[in-house]
């Protein structure tokens, strides 16, 4: 079921102020600021809303709410602009009434924002298909192309619309959008050439150097930083929550939607950089001859990129920025400008271009967005307009702007009353004159072709002679000083002589909304709008197709000499047009109020609010509104709405609503000159009673609400104990259930247990029995077989003995036999066969030894010591003796393999051990030192060649030994030789003999018993060799030449045996004197060497280290 709600619903204030009881400012204001304060930014005045700039983003609208408002009456729900734009296009789409949406308010009061909420509303609302949105997309992407070129930053508002904007949007019989038609209102070109403080330039210069690339800044000659044109301001380049970047990239996209081409968005941006440029030009004066000064270009390097940049030969430029031609009839007459007046020029074309280029964007998105099918159109307007502006300083365009409020407030009150009427007319009412202020008389102060104050501007503008805004005001002050609206210090009116808040230079106009004096400076000027000639046509000479077509003006083949209209007339006209159009049109008002001057969301400032009601003429509305009746309703949502109050309509009205209505109304006796009965409405005159219904209304619904309560409550109780009582019944089931079942399971196991202990007594029982029958029965089979036992160990018993004696007879017998057998075999043995037996055991036995001794002979080697152990005791000597022959061939057979040389070594080896072994603790280091002879290889050695050849005998032994130095027993080095006749001694570097000594004449050989190298060669007393006397000397091959010299003396046939004297002490003949040599065994201190030492003269002491 559709829930039915009004906007009389959870109303905070008053939804609309229509019903605003009683009705004053302040209530009005209050009104306002309680609905702000609870973010209700919506009030109406019956169908006009008024809208507060809440300055912070609401959740209202969002695609919900936009399904909420859809298709719903216009009170059905709170107070919504998007309750306004579908009421708007529904009467569009169904009644086929073409619509206009009037959005008026001061600067920042968010008209444009509502105009865009409405756009997008209809957007979202109407049809939908490939072609519709096209359309739709292009219709709102024309806005933030207009918005770039358009809007600026003032104090009042970041994004303000400096140009008013009249969109009508086409629809076709369905409701779908076919295209539209923009047109635009007075742009506010001063400005381009320059901005108030704090204000900038339009958006687009800003998007341009922030957002563009740096390919495309290269190529219309521009830098990025701002602080490079004279033309923007840079107070506040930079404003908060606007990304310039951003921004210019949307409304590329925005331009590309719409249908631009590439190059005339090129061509656009062009010309935004020749206007950045054209503010560049600076002026320098030239003194002429005549004495007057001309002015000259500064720096001719801005003009000369711009006229790049738009195709311009650079010395027309010039010229027509020096120069001013005017054209008479016949003739043509130059004059020079001053640097003044060049700058004026300048100022003037920049404003020009960029004015003309926002007019040609204009129709350029025209172009795009009109509607294609030839149809006939359903329109909606939508008026985005500046609203009424007061400020201190109020000049031209205010003057401009305000008369421009004044005829839409004139529209607004015919329309509104028009409207009134037409409702009372068809609802078949009678019409009550209601009394309103009507401000067609400032319109006509105004506008007035013969007296109005745009007529006598423009008589002053054309007039010949001296013109100046002194004598505009002069014209102004005869010719309207008798109007009512018109005030003015040197008017004839003499009410003002005196009043000082009006200064000379100025008059006041008493608008609808407000008193509001203008300043006449500029008012001349600015209606002139002059653009010099020279500089139209050096424009129009711009090779740029779009320059070309923007200054038409300045070709030459058309030249007009009729003035162009003026700005005031040219506005004028427009807004006659406007308001042709807009009265054919079904009016939706929205009157948008700004809260605070500081942007802010949550203050509400109430004089500005208060200001702001008034000149909107808000109170003027209401009470237009509330002349006739206060409020009208259909009769059916009356009669749903108050049914209850009467018994005869509550619940249910069976007849015609309308009917109903009235048995309610007489019913609540509401006095008959509060209302009346239209068609299908209801009229209430006075909120008053609207109220008292709605009193009625609340006192019953609560009435009901508590009787609904009460039923319902009831209800809930019965059903609630209904439903316990099943319940218990339920439980109660269950739980006997439940408790039969566990007093079951009980007994069951309580029988169970019972019955298991009488089972369990009754087999103990039986268990008893069988165990007495079975032992019983085991007595009697123990007692049997012990009996048994006891017969069968008697018998067994008795067999043993029997057995026993048996085998005693069986034992003595054998016994008696083996004596006799035994006695008779040793008679038999004993004389025969014993000894055969021994000897065969002994044969036995040596086989058995040999074989064994065979399998386990040790090596062939002669040191091999080993020998198999002996088996038996008694072959002790023949083992020994097998051991010896063993070893003795062992070494036979080893000496078998020696040649004659090895084996004269060996001789020499066995000859040196019979000589000291055991005798001389040199000799066990010997015996594995092979006795090589010749160490020194004299006959090879090319060294002891000479020795060599002195010796004739073959060298035994050579090798180098120490002769023993008698004096002091120190060593020298000396070649050692002994051949078979002979020993020599010679010195071991020369080779040059130093002795020789026969071997006959050595007497005998003396050596210590201790491991040193000594020896003493004893010569024979009396021989020729002893004279020098004996020699001592010392080797380390000591037993090798004591040895060859034994030798040498044991196989000489001449010669008796060498004496080798082995003893710790001997005497040396030396000379003359014999010394005494003495071996002893040195200390550790003496270290590892033999050391020699003189004691004295019969003693030389050899000390020998201690062998381990
Ligand atoms: N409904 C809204 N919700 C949120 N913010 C809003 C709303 N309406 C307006 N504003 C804020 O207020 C600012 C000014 O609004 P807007 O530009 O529509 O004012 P305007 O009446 O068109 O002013 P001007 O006459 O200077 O063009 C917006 O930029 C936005 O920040
Ligand atoms: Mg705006």
């Amino acid at each position: 079921m559709e829930v039915k709600t009004s906007l009389l619903d959870n109303m905070i204030g008053v939804g609309d102020m229509v019903l605003l009881e009683p009705l004053s400012e302040d209530s009005f204001l209050e009104n306002l600021r309680k609905r702000f304060d609870h973010s209700e930014i919506y009030t109406y005045i019956g169908s006009v809303v008024i809208s507060m700039n809440p300055y912070r983003s609401l959740p209202i609208f969002t695609p919900d709410k936009v399904e909420e408002y859809r298709n719903r009456n216009f009170y059905e729900l709170s107070p919504h602009i998007y309750a306004l734009a579908d009421e708007a296009y529904r009467s569009l789409r169904d009644q086929d009434k073409d619509q206009c949406i009037l959005i008026t308010g001061e600067s920042g009061a968010g008209k444009t924002e509502a105009s865009k909420l409405v756009m997008s509303y209809v957007a979202a609302v109407c049809g939908k298909g490939q072609e519709v949105n096209k359309v739709k997309e292009q219709l709102l992407q024309s806005n933030p192309v207009l918005e770039a070129f358009g809007n600026a930053k003032t104090v009042r508002n970041d994004n303000s619309s400096r140009f008013g904007k009249y969109m009508d949007i086409e629809f076709d019989f369905k409701g779908d959008p076919l295209g539209g038609v923009i047109s635009n209102y007075l742009l506010e070109k001063s400005r381009v050439v320059k901005q108030p403080r704090g204000e900038r330039n339009f958006h687009v210069f800003y998007q341009l150097l922030s957002g563009a690339s740096d390919d495309t800044l290269k190529k219309l000659k521009l830098e990025r930083d701002f602080s490079k044109y004279n033309y923007l301001s840079l107070d506040s380049a930079a404003v908060n929550g606007l990304d310039d970047a951003a921004n210019f990239r949307t409304v590329r996209n925005a331009m590309q939607i719409v249908g631009f081409m590439e190059d005339e968005v090129q061509s656009v941006l062009e010309l935004v950089a020749a206007v950045l440029k054209l503010g560049n030009i600076e002026f320098k004066p030239e003194s002429r001859c005549n004495g007057t000064d001309e002015s000259r270009v500064k720096d001719k390097n801005d003009l000369k990129e711009m006229c790049e940049l738009l195709g311009i030969e650079q010395s027309v430029l010039e010229r027509a920025f020096s120069y001013r031609t005017v054209e008479a009839k016949l003739e043509k007459v130059s004059t020079t400008l001053n640097v003044a007046q060049a700058y004026y020029a300048r100022d003037a074309l920049a404003k020009n271009l960029y004015s003309r280029l926002f007019t040609w964007l204009v129709s350029r998105i025209n172009e795009s967005i009109k509607a294609q099918a030839k149809t006939r159109h359903k329109v909606m307007g939508v008026l985005d307009i500046y609203g009424f502006e007061i400020f201190e300083d109020n000049s031209f365009e205010q003057f401009i702007i305000n008369y421009c409020n004044e005829k839409l407030q004139q529209i607004f009150i015919e329309l509104t009353l028009r409207e009134e009427q037409e409702e009372y007319v068809r609802e078949g009412i009678e019409w009550t004159n209601i009394e309103y202020f009507n401000n067609a008389i400032i319109c006509d102060l105004i506008e007035n072709n013969q007296n109005g104050i745009l007529a006598m501007l423009d008589e002053e503008c054309l007039r010949p002679g001296t013109v100046t805004d002194e004598t505009f005001l002069d014209k102004l002050n005869t010719i309207c000083a008798e109007h009512q609206h018109f005030e003015s210090r040197l008017s004839k009116n003499s009410k003002f002589l005196t009043d000082h808040s009006l200064p000379h230079s100025c008059f006041r106009i008493q608008h609808y909304a407000g008193k509001v004096l203008y300043r006449v400076e500029g008012f001349v000027d600015k209606n002139n709008d002059l653009l010099y000639r020279d500089l139209s046509q050096a424009m129009y000479k711009a090779n740029h197709s779009l320059i070309k077509q923007l200054f038409p003006e300045g070709n030459p083949a058309k030249v007009n000499l009729k003035r162009p209209p003026t700005a005031g007339t040219q506005f004028k006209t427009s807004v006659g047009t406007l308001m042709r159009n807009l009265q054919t049109k079904n009016p939706n008002y929205i009157r948008c109020i700004k809260p605070n001057d500081k942007k802010a969301s949550h203050i509400f400032t109430e004089s500005l609010v208060c200001h702001q009601v008034r000149y909107l003429g808000l109170m003027e509305n209401v009470r237009v509104r509330r002349a006739g009746y206060a409020f009208r309703q259909a009769y059916e949502p009356c009669l749903e709405r108050y049914k209850m109050l009467c018994k005869k309509t509550w619940p249910h009205w069976r007849g015609p609503a309308r009917e109903g209505v009235e048995v309610l109304m007489a019913d609540l006796q509401v006095p008959a000159e509060e209302f009346s009965y239209g068609r299908s409405k209801i009229f209430i005159r006075n909120p008053r009673t609207l109220f008292f219904l709605e009193e009625r209304r609340r006192q019953c619904l609560q009435d009901l609400a508590a009787l609904i309560q009460k039923i319902y409550r009831g209800w809930k109780c019965r059903s609630r104990f209904l439903l316990m009582k099943k319940s218990q019944v339920v439980v109660s089931a269950w739980y006997r259930r439940y408790a039969q079942q566990k007093k079951y399971k009980q007994v069951k196991s309580a029988t169970t247990v019972v019955q298991s202990y009488t089972r369990g007594w009754q087999a103990r029982k039986l268990l008893r029995e069988l165990k007495y029958q079975k032992r019983c029965e085991e007595a009697v089979t123990t007692i049997s077989a012990f009996w048994h036992g006891t017969q069968a160990r008697r018998e067994l018993r008795r067999l043993k003995e029997e057995a026993r004696r048996k085998h005693a007879v069986a034992v003595i017998w054998a016994f008696w036999q083996g004596l006799k057998v035994r006695r008779e075999y040793r008679k038999f043995f004993r004389a025969n066969a014993g000894k055969k037996i021994y000897e065969f055991t002994i044969q036995r036995i040596m086989q058995k030894y040999f074989l064994g001794l065979k399998s386990s002979m040790p090596s062939m080697s002669p040191i091999d010591r080993k020998w198999p152990a002996r088996p038996y005791r008694f072959l002790d000597g023949v083992h020994t003796e097998l051991r010896r022959i063993f070893h003795l061939w062992r070494c036979k057979k080893y000496r078998g393999q020696f040649t004659e040389e090895r084996k004269a070594v060996y001789e020499e080896k066995l000859e040196a051990s019979e000589i000291f072994k055991d005798k001389k603790a040199l000799y066990p280091s010997s015996v594995s030192q092979p006795f090589k002879g010749d160490y020194l290889e004299i006959s090879k050695n090319p060294k002891y060649q000479k020795l060599n050849s002195a010796v004739d005998e073959k060298v035994l032994l050579a090798d180098v030994v120490n002769k023993i130095n008698r004096a002091n027993g120190k060593g020298t080095a000396r070649i050692f030789l002994l051949t078979k006749k002979s020993v020599l001694l010679a010195d071991q570097k020369t080779g040059q003999v130093k002795a020789s000594v026969p071997l006959p004449d050595v007497a005998s050989v003396s050596v210590s018993t201790q491991s040193d190298g000594f020896f003493a060669l004893k010569l024979k007393e009396g021989s020729a060799s002893a004279v020098k006397g004996d020699f001592l000397l010392s080797s380390e091959h000591l037993i090798e030449i004591i040895t060859k010299l034994h030798r040498i003396g044991a196989t000489a046939a001449d010669r008796e045996q060498l004496n080798v004297d082995i003893s710790d002490e001997f005497l040396v003949q030396f000379k003359q004197d014999k010394v005494c040599v003495k071996f002893i065994q040195g200390g550790p201190k003496n270290g590892s060497s033999v050391s020699c030492k003189r004691k004295n003269n019969r003693l030389l002491e050899v000390s020998v280290p201690t062998t381990a």
